[in-house]
């Protein structure tokens, strides 16, 4: 088996966000650095982040302050965040906008000139900061000009599939190349996954294609342990037509700047459910309100809600929700005029790869940023939170693989277990039967889908957690891919994909199916009372290879859960 063997100091492994603000971090400290980057650089899911990032300037609200801004992330996360980890948050996220100010980032402005904000759901102030509605965009463009003029290597187009250990330290990863087909090895002495999140285990969602959960099961294999899979956030607006744009993400900007919820007989429902906040309620409240209308047949003839803002100034709209009008545009609807259909769709992951303060994980020299990791954000994410999330955890990460490395040399790595994941890689390719990887795909999205959605049922979440374990089992074994050939074979690349997107799934479903009672984005509709739910769920590999999962207690700094 021929492979390419390839050093560095830190080796960065994701390109959004959060990857490139730790590359860029990691290589202020003269350090070779490679950045992994599995799209094009500049297309990581970042660039759809659409309404603000989140950080207590005061500029609009000028009672704000970091103190607010923890209380909100703590409530806003059911009290299921890592407290720790929530005050670096929201202490570090003013100094992580001026850096991107700083690398030419063009924010929104007030008529002071100062970096404008405005409201996103359970805020007590206007808090998220933009770029009229394409923030992540401006983030994205920004980071990559940045990246440019650093020394940091970036590979694009290669897809890291393995974590390589030595003993409990991390020596790199196993990757193709995604043009070639060629096998690489990346030797590091620290590693930080910025992979993102896993969107894609769904059917409806606003996540890039590339959101498939590799990081998850990759660290997951690697015997990294992982945090509150169960808490999946679905925004509560996605598109719903036309079917290729189902599930694509309707900026919670537009309610946040006024926009109203409305269900078939035309009655602003938020009424019924959260009077005092209305569409500004928290992601996970506002979703299992629609779905409510939906499915108690006051829904819209696509079984969504309508969106409106057509009582809002023209100018508002142009300039605040410029992309929201030329995303309807090509469905045939003007938004200053016309409602928005809109439907819940699968969103974020708030639980993932544990890190301490320093963004480690249980593996020495290993680190994590972004959405792959877990703990920031608790039961339920608030909106705007992730980006300052990709910047405060990505620059950590970063910063301290950066220290990591300058005290320590490169590990061995075991060449078997590299032959070993490149053979299985090979014969995805050689199978003469098998399932193709998009069969595989639809049958594990549509099982996520139906059975581990916002309303959760033991029956349901018992039957796809044995099916979740039947696939894995049975079906990635199996996978056939049709053209058999290694240079800009998608197919294959799906299959590859595909091992992660089952340990994803099945992370999900096996802590839904221990957590008893509803918190956060969790809610079962058959919900224990007498499980409160004041606890994380901890994952990892058993010795036997086996997924283990454990309650802890949570970790409480200053707010108590109520
Ligand atoms: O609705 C939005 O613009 C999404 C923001 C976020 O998830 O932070």
């Amino acid at each position: 088996m021929n492979y390419k063997t390839i050093l560095c100091d830190v080796l960065v492994v994701g390109a959004g966000g959060a990857g490139c603000r730790a590359a860029i971090e990691a290589s202020r400290h003269n350090l070779d650095v490679i950045m992994l980057s599995k799209e094009l650089l500049g297309k990581a899911h970042t660039a759809m982040a659409e309404g603000g990032y989140n950080v207590s300037l005061g500029n609009v609200d000028p009672d704000d302050n970091p103190e607010t801004h923890f209380k909100d992330t703590i409530t806003g996360g059911n009290f299921l965040n890592n407290q720790k980890l929530a005050e670096i948050l929201v202490r570090d996220a003013s100094e992580r906008v001026f850096d991107l100010e700083e690398f030419g980032a063009v924010f929104d402005r007030t008529p002071e000139g100062k970096i404008a904000q405005r409201p996103f759901g359970k805020q007590s102030w206007r808090r998220t900061a933009y770029a009229s509605d394409r923030t992540g965009s401006e983030i994205m463009v920004t980071l990559t000009e940045a990246i440019r003029k650093t020394s940091v290597r970036v590979f694009d187009e290669v897809f890291a599939t393995k974590i390589l250990l030595e003993g409990d330290r991390v020596a790199g990863v196993t990757a193709i190349d995604l043009k070639y087909g060629d096998y690489l090895v990346f030797r590091a002495k620290a590693v930080v996954m910025a992979t993102g999140g896993a969107g894609r285990v769904y059917k409806v969602t606003s996540n890039a294609q590339l959101d498939v959960g590799d990081g998850y099961g990759m660290a997951f294999t690697a015997g990294c342990e992982l945090v509150d899979m169960e808490m999946v956030q679905f925004h509560p607006t996605g598109m719903v037509k036309p079917e290729s744009a189902k599930g694509r993400l309707v900026t919670e900007a537009v309610r946040g700047e006024g926009g109203i919820l409305l269900n078939s007989e035309g009655e602003r429902f938020m009424h019924r459910y959260y009077p005092e906040v209305m569409e500004l309620a928290g992601r996970d409240q506002v979703s299992r309100s629609i779905m409510t209308e939906v499915l108690e047949g006051r829904g819209s003839p696509d079984d969504g809600v309508y969106l409106s803002i057509s009582h809002l100034p023209r100018s508002i709209i142009e300039f605040r929700l410029e992309s929201m009008i030329e995303q309807f545009e090509d469905a045939g609807v003007d938004i200053r005029d016309q409602p928005m259909q809109v439907s819940p769709t699968c969103h974020h992951f708030m639980g993932g790869i544990r890190i301490n303060e320093e963004s480690g994980t249980n593996i020495i020299g290993l680190y994590a940023a972004g959405e792959c990791t877990g703990g920031v954000h608790g039961g339920n994410r608030l909106g705007g939170n992730a980006l300052a999330d990709t910047q405060v955890f990505g620059a950590l990460a970063g910063e301290n693989a950066a220290k990591f490395a300058k005290g320590h040399s490169h590990t061995g790595f075991d060449r078997d277990t590299v032959v070993r994941e490149f053979e299985k890689l090979e014969s995805m390719l050689e199978r003469k039967e098998g399932i193709s990887p998009a069969d595989a795909r639809a049958e594990l999205t549509e099982l996520m889908w139906e059975k581990v959605q916002i309303f959760r049922r033991e029956e349901d979440i018992e039957y796809a957690v044995k099916e979740l374990r039947r696939i894995e089992k049975e079906v990635v074994p199996n996978i056939k891919v049709d053209v058999q050939v290694k240079r800009f074979n998608p197919g294959w690349h799906q299959a590859i994909e595909f091992e992660h997107m089952v340990t994803t799934a099945r992370m999900v479903a096996e802590a839904a199916l221990m957590r008893k009672g509803s918190r956060g984005a969790h809610y079962r509709v058959d919900g224990d009372p007498n499980d409160k739910g004041y606890y994380n769920i901890v994952i990892r590999k058993g010795k036997d290879g086996e997924m283990e999962l454990r309650k802890e207690d949570l970790v409480i700094t200053s707010i108590t859960p109520l």
